[in-house]
């Protein structure tokens, strides 16, 4: 403490002797949002002190004069200052507009959303003058130069590009001159940090040349290596039955596509009995030539002995086996030729 405010001090306090028999008001207390105007260290009972809104804040009702009373005191504040407020912000397009509150003070954030970069200030303080301190940013979309081209390939845009910039989710489709092969990415993207996605390579691809199937043979059967997509075509030999899609194709792995399988044919082991096939009941020997093709289904009968009745079953050839049904049972070559009339086939048939 200066000397000067030590005597001063001491001026004051002999002054405030002089006068203790009276009791003043000193400086009213008020809140942050409050001004005193005119203040003074020391008010005599009965008067007023003006009080008023500091910058930022507007009168909210109350009064705006307090009065010192003759006990030396200032009685309640009533005056009620209200924060400003700043005109209300929309989201930048492409942005966003975080904020709790549009008062004087709040502070409001500004992002821009993936692939768009933020051109102004990321952040605006509402002000004593219910301003915003900065105007909202404006959200660019990123951009990216025309797409890289793989060698011995080309890239089909979405869209024509407008000169050779493109903005951010600009894409298209890389295609390689055939008979090369597309190795990685077919889709192109401008992406959000203005590079390309990376682009694949076009390669030759060489399958070799196709080897023959059991029982089967290339159509037009040219031994030779063939490139990426080239198909070759395969038969069955007669009474086989292909199982599998008839063309092969040289795959992007230099392999050839899974070829077919050529499926044998079944021999109906019944030496006596009667069969039903094709729609049609007949006995086996007229059964000519006893073949039936893979997948195809035959019946045999066979005896219910409970009820004496004869059933149907069927079976059916798989790949050169045909199992015939266990309740089958092979008659005597005296019973097929003396009493054919009560074989299973030839009896009622069960209900
Ligand atoms: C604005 O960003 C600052 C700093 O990242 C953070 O402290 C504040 O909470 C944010 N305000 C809003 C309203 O999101
Ligand atoms: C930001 O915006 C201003 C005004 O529109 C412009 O002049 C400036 O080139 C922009 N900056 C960038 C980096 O795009
Ligand atoms: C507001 O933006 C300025 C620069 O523009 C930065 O320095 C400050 O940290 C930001 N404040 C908040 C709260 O994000
Ligand atoms: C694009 O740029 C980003 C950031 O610099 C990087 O992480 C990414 O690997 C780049 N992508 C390509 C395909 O070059």
């Amino acid at each position: 403490m200066s000397l000067r405010v030590t005597l001063l001090l001491l001026f004051e306090l002999s002054l405030y002797a002089a006068v203790s028999s009276k009791k003043v008001c000193g400086r009213p207390t008020v809140s942050g949002e409050v001004e005193v105007e005119a203040l003074q260290r020391v008010y005599e009972p009965g008067e007023e002190a003006v009080l008023s809104c500091a910058p930022g804040y507007v009168r909210a009702g109350g009064s705006r004069v307090i009065i010192c009373t003759r006990d030396g005191d200032w009685g309640k504040v009533s005056l009620k200052c209200a924060p400003k407020s700043c005109p209300p912000l929309n989201d930048p397009t492409h942005g966003t507009a975080e904020f709790i509150n549009i008062v004087y003070k709040s502070t409001i954030n500004y992002t821009c959303d993936e692939g768009y970069i933020l051109n102004g200030t990321t952040n605006s303080t509402c002000m004593h003058d219910g301003k915003w301190s900065h105007p909202p940013p404006v959200c660019e979309p990123v951009t990216c130069g025309l797409a890289p081209i793989p060698i011995y390939g080309k890239i089909v845009y979405d869209k024509k590009p407008v000169g050779d910039i493109v903005t951010f989710g600009f894409g298209g489709r890389y295609e390689c001159l055939p008979p090369l092969a597309l190795f990685g990415n077919e889709k192109a993207s401008c992406t959000a940090h203005g590079n390309w996605t990376v682009p694949p390579e076009c390669r030759i691809v060489v399958c070799p040349a196709p080897t023959a199937i059991p029982h089967g043979f290339i159509t037009f059967a040219v031994k030779r290596e063939h490139g990426y997509k080239e198909r070759v075509k395969y038969g069955c030999d007669a009474n086989y039955v292909m199982d599998g899609a008839p063309e092969i194709e040289c795959e992007k792995t230099s392999q050839w596509s899974t070829k077919p399988v050529c499926r044998a044919p079944c021999t109906v082991n019944v030496k006596r009995g009667r069969i039903f096939y094709n729609a049609k009941k007949m006995w086996i020997e007229d059964f000519k030539p006893n073949r039936l093709l893979h997948n195809e289904y035959v019946v045999v009968y066979c005896l219910n002995k409970e009820n004496k009745c004869g059933y149907p079953v069927a079976t059916q050839c798989i790949d050169g086996t045909l199992k015939i049904p266990e309740c089958y049972e092979e008659p005597s070559g005296t019973t097929y030729t003396l009493n054919s009339k009560s074989l299973p086939s030839e009896i009622k048939m069960c209900p």
